[in-house]
């Protein structure tokens, strides 16, 4: 039975990595149409902000690491007991950790793994009972690493590509049920986690330019706007489908 909500009208969005970037972007354009969110994100502060950004009326906050099952459980638990209705799920939490493939540890390697590939499963898996009751959907975070080989990459893209293949597998398993999964594949966007690649002299932003077919960054609304079509009713038969927002990056073979 579905307990008694305060919001039991507004349809309710969990966001992995939600209090920052390409998640926090969603939530506010769920939000728009009328939505409440839930961040699961790592930091008690960043997430405060982020709710106060948001409002509080509009969004609450729960410390997850999809790194560790038990705050992945109790956090949909508490969904289950606080909103009452689960419609869509962001999973959006990532990293990036670049290094030389000869160089990588196995720890680097099985981290990245771990946040992207069994971080989406976890959270997947627990929401799975909520989204049945609602005939609710998934959307995951790939990126053009889902479909190309980088070089320093080797976690990034082995991950990303593993993001791919676990929403096409729970697009056929779970699509009976009235649950549809599916990923985006978003090109560069100025988010915390490219602004450090950049600081660190590991992204060149002049190259990422020249390189992707609309000469631009993304901006974090623009790839929001992509989830939100694979999270909306605007999408009902689309079901195991990775929708690339990348600027014609993966698509251009102009090297002439
Ligand atoms: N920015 C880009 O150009 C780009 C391109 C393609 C794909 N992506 C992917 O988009 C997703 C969001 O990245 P972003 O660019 O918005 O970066 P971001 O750094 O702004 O946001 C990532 C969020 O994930 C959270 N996070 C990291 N590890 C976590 C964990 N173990 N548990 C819970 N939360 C965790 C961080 O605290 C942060 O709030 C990532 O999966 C990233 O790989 C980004």
């Amino acid at each position: 039975m579905i307990p008694p909500s305060d919001h039991p009208a507004r349809p309710v969005a969990a966001i992995t990595g939600g209090a920052s970037g390409i998640g926090l972007a969603f939530a506010r354009r769920w939000i728009q149409e009328g939505g409440r969110v839930v961040l699961l994100d790592f930091s008690p502060s960043t997430l405060a902000d982020a709710v106060a950004k948001l409002g509080p009326d509009n969004a609450r906050g729960l410390a997850v690491d999809v790194t560790q099952n038990d705050t992945v459980l109790a956090a949909y638990a508490s969904i289950d007991a606080t909103e009452g209705r689960l419609d869509t799920v962001l999973n959006a939490a990532g990293i990036a950790r670049p290094a030389p493939s000869a160089d990588v540890s196995d720890e680097d390697f099985t981290l990245m793994l771990d946040i992207h590939v069994t971080g989406t499963m976890r959270s997947c898996r627990a929401a799975y009972p909520l989204l049945k009751r609602t005939g609710g959907t998934i959307v995951n975070v790939a990126s053009v690493a889902a479909l190309t080989g980088m070089p320093g990459r080797a976690s990034y893209t082995t991950a990303k590509a593993g993001i791919a293949g676990l929403t096409r597998t729970l697009a056929v398993e779970w699509g009976r049920e009235g649950v549809r999964v599916n990923a985006v594949g978003p090109g560069y966007v100025r988010t915390a986690l490219i602004d450090t690649l950049i600081a660190e002299g590991k992204l060149r932003d002049t190259l990422i330019r020249e390189r992707t077919a609309l000469g631009r960054f993304a901006e974090a609304a623009e790839i929001a706007e992509a989830v939100h079509f694979l999270a909306s009713p605007a999408s009902s038969y689309v079901n195991g489908h990775l929708l690339m927002a990348d600027g014609g990056l993966t698509v251009d073979g102009n090297w002439y």
